[in-house]
């Protein structure tokens, strides 16, 4: 199977190494040998060991060898529009953009229904920590009843080099853009938009309904001084920027926000770009995921884990707990307190 990469970025580049790295295990598991067909992105790679790039989607969408995209662009414009041809053009999509799964999820998983091919995206919440496909495999048989998540690895290696270095705010962000953690624009990443949109993705698998990152209320880090930090380390405390969701009686409810967490809480001494996802669960309690949310490897290791779970069922869509684009019901915000 010959796949497509949208993005030659900090991902599409992990894709594309674990690939070359690991194409022995990964012809064992999917069943067939996956290579890379194409790569789109308007950049010039001219000492890539590729020889498969190009600037114009419809080499792509026309390939009749290309079975599966991975979409790593980012953003959702233009991936919104290639998403939507691809996937009526009979090509399954796996993508790590949280931005696009969160605004148009509910009408791409109709569209990959319909031509009975997949949208997945494992990679678009915590990283290579498998979450998604958790809350619709393993815990199905559970009513899900609260998320608590660490989501973003960048604003979280921020706080970490405040609280464990001392580190300035600017110097750490700029650490984490370095480290190729932070978005494109970072905003998304030190306003609690990335974190926002992650959770609303959680909250519409575990709660079976598309909940709205924009109805979510949110605040990110850019007010959290080192002042506010050491305060927290008085009391062996740390100040984290958590997604919280939960299901109640009548609706959904959600919020972004930084917290200030004991010690002996499971989410405390998760740091740098790490994230930690508690789930709780009727039946189950509570169970954590943890790993490196950010990265080239560890989400390209998320986005090649769709692309086997695709090529393995081919011919077959897999269902996603969303699916059936029904309406959110989050709650008023009005009705926090
Ligand atoms: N900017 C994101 C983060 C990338 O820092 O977590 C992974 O979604």
């Amino acid at each position: 199977m010959k796949i497509g990469i949208m993005g030659f970025g900090v991902v599409g580049g992990g894709v594309g190494e674990l690939i070359a790295t690991n194409a022995e295990s990964i012809k064992r598991r999917s069943g067939e040998e996956i290579t890379v067909g194409k790569i789109l992105d308007l950049r010039d790679f001219p000492d890539s060991q590729y020889k498969c790039f190009t600037k114009d989607f419809q080499d792509i969408l026309n390939d009749p060898e290309i079975g599966v995209v991975a979409e790593v662009m980012g953003g959702t414009k233009p991936a919104y529009e290639f998403t939507k041809q691809l996937l009526e053009a009979g090509k399954s999509v796996v993508t790590s953009n949280k931005e696009l799964v969160a605004k148009h999820g509910t009408e791409l998983l109709k569209i990959a229904k319909d031509n009975n091919v997949n949208y997945l995206f494992e990679a678009s919440v915590g990283g290579g920590i498998p979450i998604i496909r958790p809350l619709y495999t393993s815990l199905a048989a559970n009513e899900l009843t609260d998320i608590y998540g660490i989501l973003n690895g960048t604003t979280n290696y921020i706080l970490t080099q405040m609280i464990k270095e001392g580190e300035t705010f600017e110097n750490a962000l700029k650490g984490a853009q370095e480290n190729g953690y932070a978005e494109k624009d970072p905003t998304a990443d030190i306003e609690g938009h990335d974190t926002c949109r992650k959770t609303a993705i959680l909250a519409s698998l575990a709660f079976g309904k598309f909940v709205d990152s924009d109805e979510i209320p949110c605040e990110g880090i850019t007010k959290v001084t080192l002042e506010d930090v050491e305060y927290a380390a008085k009391f062996g405390a740390v100040i984290k920027l958590l997604g919280i969701t939960s299901r109640a009686e009548n609706g959904v409810y959600a919020m972004v926000c930084p917290a200030i967490l004991d010690s002996s809480h499971p989410l405390a001494g998760i740091d740098d770009v790490f994230n930690g996802i508690m789930v709780r669960g009727e039946g189950l309690g509570d169970v954590m995921f943890y790993g490196r949310g950010a990265g080239a490897l560890p989400t390209a290791s998320a986005v090649l884990s769709d692309i086997i779970d695709t090529v393995k069922h081919k011919d077959k869509h897999i269902r996603l707990g969303w699916s059936e684009g029904q309406e959110g019901y989050l709650l008023d915000a009005k009705t926090l307190p």
